[in-house]
């Protein structure tokens, strides 16, 4: 079976990004990224991308925070269409996804939160999980819809919430959560498991 071709999409550090490359580089997951896509020049994804030599394509989207007009993200849909992404991998990517996407790729656009969705939609998952005194949070993987963090469940990982935890250490502790969940997700669409 080929590699799955995969369009990545983040506005930050890109450090989903590089666990998913590591997983891919070693032979573990067959994925090939075939695009890395961000609104944020300065966004690790891009650089980690220009330095594999893999395509890259910068999001210009200045009216709005919070998600492309229709022309942006039309544009954007053409671009992965022309890269060929048999799945589109959100990974930090801090946009409500409009039309334009969902229809392009119906249930074919996944998203990482960090929290055990349905708790704690939206910004800083973590800061709302310490704030609300839980003693467990985590990781989801969902299929993206129109809402903001309600498409379905694929999978899901538990991350304890320690005495004396602060907004990075708990961030920390589920980014590394995140880090060996999205690769399993990804290994079982590269294995055609997920209809
Ligand atoms: C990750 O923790 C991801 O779950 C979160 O942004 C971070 C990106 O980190 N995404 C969301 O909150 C989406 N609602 P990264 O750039 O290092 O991969």
């Amino acid at each position: 079976m080929k590699p799955l071709k995969i369009a990545v999409l983040g506005s930050g550090k890109g450090s989903n990004f590089r666990s998913i490359l590591s997983a891919a580089m070693s032979g573990a997951l067959r994925v090939r990224p075939v695009l890395a896509a961000s609104d944020n020049a300065g966004s690790g994804l891009l650089s980690l991308a220009e330095n594999l030599g893999i395509e890259t394509c910068a999001i210009e989207e200045p009216r709005y925070r919070t998600r492309l007009s229709l022309e942006v993200e039309n544009a954007l849909v053409g671009r992965i269409r022309e890269s060929g992404a048999e799945l589109v991998v959100l990974a930090g990517y801090m946009r409500m996804v409009k039309q334009p996407l969902l229809e392009a790729f119906p249930r074919r656009i996944v998203n990482i939160h960090p929290s055990l969705l349905p708790a704690f939609p939206g910004l800083d998952a973590w800061k709302q999980a310490l704030a609300a005194g839980v003693e467990t949070t985590g990781c989801t993987v969902h299929f993206v819809d129109a809402g903001m963090d309600t498409g379905e469940i694929i999978a899901q990982s538990e991350v304890p919430v320690l005495p004396g935890d602060t907004a990075e250490t708990l961030h920390a502790r589920i980014q590394e959560a995140e880090h060996r969940l999205y690769p399993e997700v990804l290994g079982r669409f590269s294995r055609r498991e997920l209809p």
